[in-house]
């Protein structure tokens, strides 16, 4: 009764960033936009469902306005831009390296409808790459001929764990998947390394903290922070698509895939905390946050998920 009414009171909002365009997404908190994963953990979409709300939930990078943006960037202090671009510096180079390692997912995909999301994702992923290039571009105005010498001159330097992730485990998986796109285990690892813990407990966290951030600055109307909240609406997507995937896994060999996805977050878990940690602590208090209280979140966000997917960490 009680779990009725809660839904039915979010029902509204959830319709509200369900069908927001840009400008309506500065009118909306990313916590309402996170409310789709977790509703997703009770009424779980099918594939061909996320398929549609993909179709519904088009957005284009050439739409966004930067123009307050590059005014208040214009005016921010030092330690203002540092911490800002060492947190923009993880999502770029994010957002290039799950673009560049997605394909084999596609090709591993074990049925027609998964392989259909995920080339969803991949036009996603894509487009979140384009929107830090231009915000880099047109806000922070760096110079660079393209896109790769642009990467290679924001590719942070600071966060051990980062690496690890992003530079051996998931292109490491990903080459598993192409040398043997039947490899069911390797594809079972990949989304719990991609949608899980890239996706699910580090992207959305820092996509929270940071638009939280914002709004508490009022910097609703600039055109990262509406870009940002459809990047995280996206997101929402592919964390659903991932819990999926790895539920009905767990439901269909308990024996076989509990353990690998335990294992596999285990020594994943020691990689996020060290990319969540800032090379400086002001880049978390001088906003009112710190690493503790976002590695909370994270920590907190996986646990939920990992309950849908039906297994636990404390094996
Ligand atoms: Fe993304
Ligand atoms: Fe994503």
């Amino acid at each position: 009764m009680e779990l009725k009414s809660r839904r039915e009171q979010l029902e509204p909002a959830l319709a509200r960033v369900a069908r927001a365009d840009l400008r309506e997404l500065g009118d909306i908190r990313i916590d309402d936009v996170l409310l789709f994963i977790d509703r997703g953990l009770e009424n779980m979409p099918s594939y061909m469902d996320l398929y549609r709300r993909w179709e519904s939930q088009q957005w284009a990078v050439s739409d966004l306005d930067f123009g307050p943006d590059r005014e208040n960037w214009l005016s921010a202090s030092q330690l203002d831009k540092d911490a800002t671009l060492w947190g923009r510096r993880l999502f770029f180079t994010g957002e290039e390296r799950v673009t560049a390692t997605l394909a084999p997912f596609v090709w591993a995909a074990p049925t027609p409808e998964i392989e259909v999301f995920l080339s969803t994702q991949m036009v996603d992923e894509a487009r979140h790459t384009v929107f830090f290039d231009r915000w880099w571009r047109e806000v922070v105005q760096t110079e660079a001929p393209d896109m790769r010498s642009l990467l290679e001159q924001v590719r942070p330097d600071v966060n051990e764990g980062y690496n690890t992730l992003f530079y051996e485990r998931l292109p490491g998986i990903a080459q598993r998947m192409a040398s043997d796109p039947r490899d069911l285990d390797a594809f079972i690892e990949g989304i719990t390394i991609y949608h899980i813990v890239v996706e699910a407990t580090l992207a959305l966290t820092g996509q929270r903290f940071e638009l939280e951030s914002m709004r508490e600055l009022g910097f609703t109307h600039f055109g990262f922070y509406q870009g940002f909240t459809a990047v995280a609406r996206d997101e929402s997507r592919h964390v659903n698509f991932g819990i999926k995937v790895l539920q009905e896994a767990v439901r269909q060999d308990p024996e076989r895939f509990a353990p690998l996805i335990q294992r596999t977050l285990i020594e994943c878990l020691p990689l996020i905390s060290g990319t969540l940690e800032p090379p400086d602590p002001r880049y978390f208090t001088e906003f009112g946050r710190s690493h503790e209280e976002l590695l909370q979140f994270a920590m907190t966000s996986l646990n939920k998920r990992l309950h849908a997917i039906g297994i636990n960490l404390a094996a």
